[in-house]
């Protein structure tokens, strides 16, 4: 059996590449085979889809990924955050695994998203939201079409794939390349995170308006290792360390207890939607830890949770496309987005059947590091559907259901490559979906994301791995979560106001919490300590933390009339950490 031991005991950014597993025993030589063919052209997929000299991008320019050369159904001839950064990271992945040749691409990478950080847009300025919205223009302008907006995901991943990138540098004496020029990028990146994870977006699909299952783990698991990242860097990053427990308190409210409900708090009409969304398998492979166990908590690709949610998810595409029909359970299905989808008539995606494999291979590592597997009521059903009679229980390495186990998962995971293989085209060419009935590419071809993700599952199935983001040491939820929706941070305003005895002082503005504007709904202050000398009203109030806001304050007459101050509107911006404080002093105008 593979043991990894060796990983764990070199340094963070060094990723290992061993290929010592044993063959699956499902026609190996065949899916092996396919894997290096379909490998190469998926990297040569990617390079020709990004500036400076992609063939499928001609007036791309240096660093910029292109979702897809289709520039009519769809017009995907942009350059998406998101997509840009899983891809990178793949890239920054096979780097450190000692393909030397793509470093000039990571750095021309690093410096196109430094500029792109910097545009405003119709999400915002760079400094109040505009690091959400989702797409750019090929030539590195704002794309102001409508779109989905803004789409919180993008600074959480493309932190991940920087830090990678980052930390390596550390350890291969690029320190000051890591401090002057990816840092910065991260640290703003990092702000927006922390500022805006408790706020809805849209989520990766662009579709739903909510609370993003995929959103908020990304974040997580960003918040973490930039938090990590900073304390090598001696940099500041503040809120980082306060929000990381509070998002991972929060997605526990995601778990239904027998699968993932990937959008909350949504504004949905559509009372069918079940939530079991393939983008919850992203999350588990994006938030992958080599050195973490099948934690629950985190959604570990190995955790009871993760691999219920697996079949729930897998389960929900086996009766609605005629091409999975006669498939019997414990066998791949083609995977889509969700069943309801309606986008381009609704159809598996590439990009989504390979993560149903690559979650099996995360778990197959996970497993060997631990040399053991437990079966639990929860993951039970899982189990079944590969081995019919196995119990729950825990099976040590060695053991026959161990060895029993393992090789039923790999044979079940190539078999979800065997998918993709049935349905690509002679020339290797990978579309973003493929027809549900007749198994056809369909809408985007060549979509960057698809080959990226033929190349993290390919490099899963090798038991290629990244470095660990830091699970084991953040994985436990606090036991009260600050509130959902909710990251606080309690402000004391001390306001100097001369009036007379009878009369009242509040405070009103622009956030719920001070009435918005609404002089009525304002919050009223304590005048208990006014003296003639000290004329002092003062309040605690608990704001949002990180959200900047403009207010003012409001005499009330005995009778009941106001006065509002003159002059124009007072501006505060509570700190970013959750449950921090602040005190504002103020003389009345
Ligand atoms: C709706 C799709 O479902 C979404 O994923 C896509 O990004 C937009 N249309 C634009 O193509
Ligand atoms: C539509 C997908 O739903 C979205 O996730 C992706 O970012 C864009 N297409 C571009 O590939």
């Amino acid at each position: 059996m593979f043991h990894s031991t060796l990983l764990y005991t070199l340094p963070v950014a060094l990723l290992l590449a061993r290929t010592v597993f044993s063959s699956p025993a499902n026609e190996p030589s065949v899916i092996d085979e396919f894997i290096t063919t379909q490998g190469n052209i998926s990297i040569h997929g990617i390079i020709a889809n990004m500036g400076p000299d992609g063939a499928k991008a001609p007036d791309a320019p240096a660093g910029i990924v292109v979702a897809s050369p289709s520039r009519s159904d769809p017009d995907y001839y942009s350059t998406w955050t998101r997509d840009s950064a899983l891809t990178y990271k793949a890239l920054i992945e096979r780097f450190i695994a000692g393909d030397t040749s793509l470093q000039t691409r990571i750095n021309e990478y690093v410096s196109s998203q430094a500029y792109i950080q910097g545009l405003s847009n119709p999400s915002g300025d760079p400094d109040s939201g505009g690091l959400g919205d989702p797409r750019f223009n090929v030539d590195r302008t704002t794309f102001t079409g409508g779109w989905a907006r803004p789409q919180r995901d993008g600074p959480a991943l493309r932190t991940t794939a920087l830090s990678i990138y980052a930390n390596w540098l550390i350890d291969h004496d690029g320190q000051t390349q890591a401090l002057d020029t990816i840092w910065p990028i991260i640290e703003k990146d990092l702000a927006y995170t922390v500022r805006y994870w408790n706020q809805t977006g849209f989520d990766l699909w662009e579709e739903t308006y909510g609370s993003s299952f995929f959103t908020l783990s990304a974040s997580h698991r960003a918040l973490v290792e930039g938090t990590t990242l900073a304390k090598r860097l001696s940099q500041p990053c503040p809120g980082c360390e306060s929000a990381a427990p509070q998002v991972l308190c929060f997605i526990q409210s995601f778990w239904t207890g027998s699968y993932i409900d990937t959008n909350i708090n949504t504004n949905e009409a559509n009372e069918a939607h079940t939530g079991k969304d393939a983008s919850s398998i992203l999350s588990s492979i994006h938030t992958f830890d080599p050195a973490a166990k099948c934690t629950d908590a985190t959604f570990q690709p190995c955790s009871s949770r993760a691999l219920a949610n697996h079949k729930a998810v897998t389960d929900s595409f086996r009766s609605v496309y005629s091409i999975n029909n006669g498939i019997d359970q414990g066998r791949a299905v083609a995977v889509g987005r969700y069943s309801e989808d309606l986008y381009y008539g609704g159809n598996p995606w590439y990009l989504t059947t390979l993560a149903a494999a690559e979650q099996l291979y995360d778990a197959i590592i996970q497993w060997s590091h631990q040399d053991s597997v437990i079966v639990t009521d929860l993951s039970l059903p899982f189990f079944r559907d590969l081995l019919p009679s196995i119990a729950t229980g825990t099976y040590e390495s060695g053991s026959s259901t161990y060895g029993s186990i393992i090789s039923a998962v790999s044979t079940y995971a190539d078999d979800f490559i065997a998918m993709v293989q049935k349905y690509t085209p002679p020339n290797g060419g990978l579309a973003e979906q493929y027809d549900r009935n007749t198994g056809s590419p369909l809408s985007a071809v060549d979509l960057t994301w698809s080959y990226a993700s033929f190349l993290t599952t390919s490099h899963r199935r090798a038991r290629k791995v990244g470095p660990t983001w830091g699970e084991p040491t953040s994985n436990t939820p606090p036991t009260t979560c600050l509130g959902a929706l909710a990251c606080s941070a309690r402000i004391t305003f001390n306001t100097h106001v001369t009036n007379s005895f009878h009369e009242n002082v509040t405070i009103v503005g622009q956030l719920d919490q001070i009435g918005n504007w609404g002089p009525e709904n304002g919050i009223r202050l304590d005048g208990s300590k006014y003296t003639s000398s000290d004329p002092l009203w003062y309040g605690d109030i608990d704001l949002p933390a990180g959200t900047p806001f403009e207010y003012k304050y409001i005499k009330w007459t005995s009778s009941g009339e106001i006065v509002w101050e003159s002059g124009s509107n007072r501006k505060y911006t509570p700190p970013l950490e959750c449950g921090s404080s602040g005190i504002v002093n103020d003389l009345w105008t």
